[in-house]
């Protein structure tokens, strides 16, 4: 027993030899630090219109996460085709039609993902449509008899407030495993042998990817309404959420549920997770361009990731025992966008400092808010969301 457990130890201490793993939980050792400035282009010059932002400062911010943080997300492929591999009209006590659909990637269908949709039976023309990646298997989720992620989708609430939701698993799409090139068995994988060496990215943007061709195939679907497409993500699909609302305009408003590090915590504060630690843990989901950054000097801050999302509207989320995520540099993430949100006349946080646990912010165009609890999400948070994406789109 002695000498496994010295084995295991010698063994975890070369795996982080050499690796600085350390983190902070203390506000009062927060380094001093300037954000640098949204509406500043490279040039130095300033931007103050909603055109000179969507034409300028716009895509310098979204190359610079394309190049140094989460790669290349490529357009749609040719042979992109849907087929629907099965459909109940029953479910949830008749409250509900499932629908799954088979997103293949290629007209020989070698490659393919699932789509997991239920909307509600009684509705008027399309329903508005909430889209997620979930962490475990669509099959999980699709049993009324408490399945393992069944806990975190109200599907009842759901449907009866009128939306749809689809979801597939991020693992279908692209495995959340090391390495960080495109050697697995996914997207990446499949794009490297049509494409050799075209494209750099990560396990990230795959995810991204994955999620844009949901949104093509609900265009499609007339049960669906794609002008109101409500994007959810949480944890590192929370990151993935404000990956994908950059680069696909077409969702109408991003949900970024307890992001952390690479998501909506602001990296300068080096509070909880750092980049230099999700390099080694997680080093699939950054792109090695990223390597050459410390978290105190990057030329963009990850408020500069959540204002791609505008003018559209953005909720970021935290909860109180998440300190992994750093709660109050997700807050000043969602309040230091709002020059941004300024050029077009959208109001954001009325708050001026970091909310309590039970608290929300979210009148305007970007909303916040923290939940008293662990890091998660769960029905309550959803009951925001949808809420949220309501009064913004104007549903009813
Ligand atoms: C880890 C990781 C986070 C990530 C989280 C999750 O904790 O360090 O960055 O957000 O997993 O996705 O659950």
């Amino acid at each position: 027993m002695k000498q496994i457990l010295f084995t295991i130890l010698l063994l975890s201490s070369l795996v982080s030899f050499g690796q600085d793993l350390s983190f902070n939980y203390d506000e009062s050792k927060v380094p001093e630090y300037t954000l640098p400035d949204l509406l500043t282009l490279n040039s130095g010059q300033i931007v103050t219109t909603a055109r000179q932002w969507m034409k300028y400062r716009r895509p310098e911010i979204l190359e610079f996460y394309t190049k140094e943080v989460f790669g290349d997300v490529p357009a749609r492929p040719e042979g992109l085709h849907f087929k629907q591999v099965g459909e109940d009209e029953q479910v949830f006590g008749g409250l509900g039609i499932r629908r799954r659909v088979r997103i293949c990637l290629d007209k020989e269908e070698q490659h393919s993902f699932d789509v997991l949709i239920h909307f509600p039976k009684k509705h008027k023309k399309s329903c508005p449509v909430l889209v997620n990646l979930n962490f475990t298997d669509n099959n999980d989720m699709t049993f009324e008899d408490a399945p393992f992620d069944y806990k975190h989708y109200p599907y009842e609430m759901i449907l009866r407030e009128g939306f749809a939701i689809a979801t597939a698993t991020r693992n279908s799409i692209e495995p959340d495993v090391k390495p960080v090139d495109s050697k697995g068995d996914g997207v990446r994988a499949w794009y490297e042998k049509i494409y050799p060496g075209k494209y750099i990215w990560s396990a990230i943007s795959a995810w991204a990817w994955g999620l844009s061709r949901m949104a093509d195939y609900i265009e499609t679907d007339k049960d669906l309404d794609a002008s109101k497409m409500v994007l959810v993500g949480h944890s590192r699909l929370g990151k993935t959420a404000l990956w994908t609302g950059a680069n696909d305009k077409r969702f109408a408003v991003v949900v970024s549920n307890s992001s952390g590090c690479g998501g909506a915590a602001i990296t300068r504060r080096q509070f909880g997770e750092t980049y230099r630690i999700m390099r080694v843990n997680f080093p699939h989901w950054i792109v090695p361009n990223n390597y050459k950054y410390d978290d105190a000097d990057f030329p963009i801050d990850q408020n500069g990731l959540a204002s791609l999302t505008a003018p559209r509207p953005l909720y970021i989320a935290s909860s109180t025992n998440d300190l992994w995520c750093d709660p109050k540099g997700e807050w000043l993430c969602a309040k230091t966008v709002q020059p941004v949100y300024d050029l077009f006349g959208k109001k954001g946080l009325e708050s001026t400092d970091v909310l309590k646990g039970g608290q929300r912010d979210d009148q305007g165009t970007v909303g916040y808010k923290m939940r008293i609890g662990d890091h998660d999400l769960l029905p309550e948070d959803w009951k925001v969301y949808i809420e949220f994406a309501k009064r913004n789109l104007n549903i009813k």
